[in-house]
């Protein structure tokens, strides 16, 4: 359960009692309405900064949370996705539609450039991750032609998690150190090879180097020298 409070505009249009129990069908969570200016966890608001909800009675309407809390944040999450936006543009008053969805921010589709040493990124990834990674042209030869390129591996979308994460998933953690961040090597098992050892600054470097390396196109055909 949580507090929301509204305009009298709004629940007068009956556009709440549409809206709400439709939500807390689907999640169990009970929304209790209280009028403007009562004590609540969230408002819909036209007058103040928060994230736009919908447009209609000649406003644009926002979600402002004021207190953060597992329900209100489901119902902001359900508000501004798919069902939701289709609840609020189903809503009829009199056959007419009275609320547009707000427009949804276009997913960010641009380059997820990182900031940093993008120079030093490249050389400590050449060093580090060149032994087996095929990193850039100079190590296309050196590298382990199983192990998926740097290229290849800047398609995934979700690549910034995994390049963060490196060092703990698989084959890394058995011979990866990052300073102040992994456990030492277990002094009864030395790595069997030679061991990679990093520092967190070192580590957002090669994170700047890989966000501006151009992702392998996978849909075009194999070129032929
Ligand atoms: C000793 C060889 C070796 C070195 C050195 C190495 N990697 Fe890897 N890495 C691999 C192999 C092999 C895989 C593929 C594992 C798989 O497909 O299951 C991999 C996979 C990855 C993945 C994808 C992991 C996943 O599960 O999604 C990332 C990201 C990655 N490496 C980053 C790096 C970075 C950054 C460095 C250097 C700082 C580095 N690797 C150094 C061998 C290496």
């Amino acid at each position: 359960m949580f507090r929301l409070s509204a305009p009298e505009a709004l629940v007068a249009s009956g556009f709440l009692k549409h809206l709400l129990p439709r939500f807390s069908l689907k999640t169990g969570v009970k929304i209790e309405i209280v009028p403007e200016a009562t004590d609540a966890d969230a408002r819909f608001s036209s007058s103040s900064d928060g994230v736009p909800v919908f447009s209609g009675l000649d406003s644009e309407w926002v979600l402002v949370i004021s207190r953060e809390n597992e329900h209100v944040i489901r119902f902001r999450d359900w508000i501004t996705g798919e069902v939701g936006r289709k609840t609020i543009d189903a809503f009829r008053a009199d056959g007419k539609a009275v609320f547009t969805a707000a427009v949804a921010k276009p997913k960010d589709q641009g380059p997820q450039l990182i900031a940093g040493d993008v120079v030093s990124g490249e050389k400590l990834a050449v060093l580090h991750c060149g032994r087996c990674h095929m990193v850039n042209e100079t190590t296309r030869l050196t590298t382990i032609g199983s192990t998926p390129s740097f290229a290849i591996m800047r398609n995934f979308s979700d690549w910034r998690v995994r390049f963060e994460a490196f060092f703990s998933l698989n084959p890394h953690p058995s011979f990866t150190q990052v300073e102040g961040v992994t456990e030492p090597f277990d002094v009864s098992r030395p790595p069997s090879i030679v061991p990679l050892e990093l520092t967190l600054d070192e580590l957002d470097a090669i994170l700047a180097f890989v966000s501006q390396i151009q992702p392998a196109d996978l849909g075009a055909p194999i070129q032929y020298d």
